[in-house]
């Protein structure tokens, strides 16, 4: 015998639904009819495009997540709100320095942090983001750069901060000033540029330029993979 789907209540913008259960805020929302262009992109959680809020019948309070990952719930309030616009310095990273300084002269901002700890409650990769705003503050970049690894620049950190702070733009420029200042280079990359700027891989690039799309689908699928260990 089938199995019954199980159909929960959610409201979009206020309108009911019901949905079966187990579908994420994302494919709910099609499920009902909307057409997702904007707020969304990955859909696998890396991309940070469809940061989203919510809440429920009868508790105002806003919860926020990524809608391709979070489940509906039984009498959840959906609605989407645009990309969250917070501020972004600008800056060539060629003229800048790997410190704290430079950091606090691009966000001054950045001081402002209380340690409220409300950006770390929010983050739905689960990132110590006060932990690394204190180290961006003490002018530890790699540190930053570490903890800051699995940002997705969803934005949601910016939108709860009472300060009005913007640590996931903190962060990428620390990520910037690490992956160009401070870290190791790598022996393996650096020899494989050399090999690519000497024309090693030329005549294979041309014969791959001169394929149609099935020939391409075709050696990607077969193409050698390191095993996962
Ligand atoms: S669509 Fe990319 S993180 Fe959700």
């Amino acid at each position: 015998m089938a199995e019954q789907v199980q159909m929960i209540d959610i409201y979009i913008m206020g309108k009911h639904y019901q949905v079966p259960e187990g579908l994420t805020i994302l494919t709910a929302l099609e499920y009902c009819g909307y057409r997702m262009i904007r707020g969304c992109g990955c859909r696998a959680g890396f991309c940070g495009a469809c940061a989203t809020v919510y809440n429920f019948k009868n508790d105002p309070q806003l919860r926020y997540d990524l809608a391709c990952q979070k489940t509906v719930e039984q009498d959840m309030y959906l609605t989407q709100i645009p990309f969250f616009p917070a501020a972004k310095a600008l800056y060539n990273l060629e003229e800048l320095k790997p410190d704290g300084e430079q950091v606090l002269a691009l966000y001054p901002d950045l001081e402002k942090c209380f340690g409220c700890n409300t950006c770390t409650k929010t983050c739905p990769q689960d990132l110590e983001v006060m932990w690394f705003m204190s180290d961006a503050l003490r002018g530890d970049i790699r540190e930053v750069a570490n903890k800051s690894f699995d940002c997705v620049m969803c934005g949601l950190c910016a939108a709860r901060c009472p300060q009005g702070l913007v640590p996931y733009n903190y962060a990428l420029l620390c990520r910037r000033l690490y992956g160009h200042y401070l870290a190791p280079a790598s022996k393996h990359l650096e020899d494989r540029i050399a090999e690519i700027e000497a024309g090693k891989f030329d005549a294979e690039i041309e014969e791959l330029k001169r394929m149609d799309e099935s020939e391409l689908r075709r050696r990607y699928a077969q193409r050698e993979i390191e095993p996962a260990y």
